[in-house]
Order: structure tokens, then C-alpha cells, then sequence
């Protein structure tokens, strides 16, 4: 992929989001960065960590449905080795979406505490909301807060142009205006975004891109692209298991060689819309 273009392109961007997060930072009790499931590495921006300095973090892990469930428990786990809350969520279908805030109120129980024993009562938790474009910001949202958007009028402090979300008298959400941005630190965080289709084609070699896919699947799910593709799989050379597999499909090009377009096409939106099999790219170490 062209990473000298989409590198000098995004840094602009990510600056005014740290502005724009920084800002609202002293308003909200904690942050709710969003990632997907399928590549947590390469989806989320490290450096968060350092924006938010020591505010309470809840990871979502999204598009749960679509990634490896072991891996997923595995991520879970690891956060939470790291002392920060995790939930995998589906927001698409809002499978476990109230996962979520039984989090945050066990995360943030002192808070709600503290609140109360002060007297603040009907004073809710407020979390900040953050991730990069595609994560599914705006799903999660819709189905966790289903339009109840709040009152904007009255609140000192709040900047005019942010949306709140009530989800019940304890808990709501801060839309921030400003999105994450991906960090291109090397290669593979722009290959793994672009497998999943968070970066557009357009900027991407799409051949090379399905060949490190047929890659990584001969090397962790064999048995998944076997089903899929009615072929064997043995330590064959990746672009020779992307030739078969088009040629399974009949994807020919003149003089019977495989029609790399459209194979590539086919694989990567295959593996974009969950046909291959609930697949994660990323893994914890080990
Ligand atoms: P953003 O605000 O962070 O930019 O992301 P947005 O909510 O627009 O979601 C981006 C895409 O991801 C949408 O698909 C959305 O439906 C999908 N998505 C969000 N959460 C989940 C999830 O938990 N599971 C699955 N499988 N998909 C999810 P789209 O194809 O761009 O739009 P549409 O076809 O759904 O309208």
C-alpha cells in the first residue's frame, strides 16, 4: 500500500483529535475505547494510553461476532492482566451490548460511591467514547443508547457541539467529536486494517493484500479456508493457494492461468463478511 501518503495524512488528523479529547477529558469518569475484535493491535492508536494519562480505560472489543472466540477470551484476559476492564461486544446484532455498562459500574463502583455519599444523587457516571473510523463508534452507540440522546442546555463546562447519551440514570455517553486515528507504526498495521476493509482499497496493492491473507490463513486456519475453498492445504507457497483457490471458483483469466482480480476481490470480501469463518488476525503473544 501507498503508507507514505496515508502516514503525511494522518498525523493532522490525530493531533486534533488529542486536542479535542484533551478538552473533554476533565468532564468524563472514564473512557470507552473501542477496538475490533478481529485486529486489536492495529485498531487501536497507542497513544491513547498517554492522552488519557491515568483516566479509567474500558476496552470494547467489537465485531466479536465476526472474530475467533478463543482469541477474543484471550485478549479479555489479557487486558484485564493489565488492570483494564474489557468486554467483547456485537453491536451489529447487540449481543451482550448490556455487558457494557455492568462494567462500567463495576469499574467505576467507587465513583458511583463517592457520588452518593456526597450527596450527589442522580449524578451519573459520564464515559467518553473514542475509536478509529469503522471500529463501529456510531453502532455501538445507536444500539446501546437506541436515540435517547440527553439535554445538551445547562451543563457548565460542556463544550457545544458534543452529544451526550443517556443509557439509564447511572450511566452516559460522550460522542467525542474528534475520532482516533490509526498509527502506521510498520507495514503490517495498514496490511490488517485493509483485510479488514478500514482502509480503503484504493490505496492498497489488492493482490499482494489477498496472498498475505492466504498467507496467514494456510498458517492458523487451515481447516477454515480448506472448508471454504474445497482444497487441501499443505506448506504450498501462499500465491499458489490463491491460484487454486480461484481456480476452484472458475475465476480464469485467458489461457486458463487464475483471474487475479477477481479472486483477490472474492477472498477479501469473503473474509470482510465473515463467509471464511471467525477469524482474528491479531493475537496475544504468548
Ligand atoms: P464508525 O462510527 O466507528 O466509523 O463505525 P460504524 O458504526 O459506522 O460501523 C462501521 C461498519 O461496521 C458498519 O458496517 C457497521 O454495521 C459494522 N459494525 C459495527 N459494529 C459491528 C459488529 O459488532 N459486528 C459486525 N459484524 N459489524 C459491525 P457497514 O457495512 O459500513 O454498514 P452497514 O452495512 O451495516 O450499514
Amino acid at each position: 500500500m501507498n503508507t507514505e501518503q496515508t502516514i503525511q495524512w494522518f498525523p493532522g488528523h490525530m493531533a486534533k483529535a488529542e486536542r479535542k479529547i484533551k478538552e473533554q477529558l476533565g468532564i468524563v469518569d472514564a473512557v470507552a475505547e473501542i477496538i475490533d475484535a478481529r485486529i486489536p493491535v492495529s485498531s487501536r492508536n497507542p497513544d491513547l494510553s498517554r492522552i488519557i494519562s491515568n483516566k479509567p480505560r474500558i476496552v470494547i472489543l467489537n465485531k466479536c461476532d465476526m472474530a475467533d472466540p478463543k482469541a477474543t477470551a484471550d485478549w479479555i484476559n489479557y487486558y484485564n492482566s493489565q488492570g483494564i476492564a474489557a468486554v467483547a461486544l456485537d453491536c451489529r446484532s447487540g449481543k451482550g451490548i448490556n455487558k457494557f455498562s455492568e462494567t462500567v459500574k463495576k469499574e467505576l463502583a467507587g465513583k458511583l460511591e463517592y457520588y452518593r455519599s456526597k450527596g450527589l444523587v442522580g449524578k451519573p457516571l459520564r464515559v467518553m467514547v473514542v475509536g478509529i473510523p469503522n471500529v463501529g463508534k456510531s453502532t455501538f452507540i445507536n444500539r446501546i443508547a437506541g436515540g435517547n440522546k440527553a439535554k445538551a442546555e445547562n451543563r457548565p463546562g460542556v463544550t457545544r457541539g458534543n452529544q451526550w447519551f443517556t443509557i439509564d440514570k447511572e450511566l452516559e455517553l460522550l460522542d467525542t467529536p474528534g475520532v482516533l486515528w490509526p498509527k502506521f507504526e510498520d507495514a503490517t498495521v495498514g496490511e490488517h486494517l485493509a483485510f479488514t476493509g478500514a482502509v480503503k482499497d484504493n490505496v492498497i496493492d489488492t493482490l499482494l493484500l489477498a496472498v498475505k491473507l492466504c498467507e496467514y490463513l494456510r498458517d492458523n486456519y487451515k481447516d477454515l479456508i480448506e472448508q471454504r475453498y474445497k482444497i487441501t492445504v499443505t506448506d504450498k507457497d501462499a500465491y499458489d493457494i490463491f491460484c487454486e483457490i480461484g481456480k476452484k471458483r472458475g475465476f480464469l483469466a485467458r489461457g486458463g492461468e487464475t483471474d487475479e482480480d477477481r479472486t483477490a476481490n472474492m477472498l477479501l470480501e469473503e473474509f470482510r463478511n465473515c463467509k471464511i469463518g471467525n477469524i482474528t488476525i491479531e493475537k496475544v503473544d504468548k
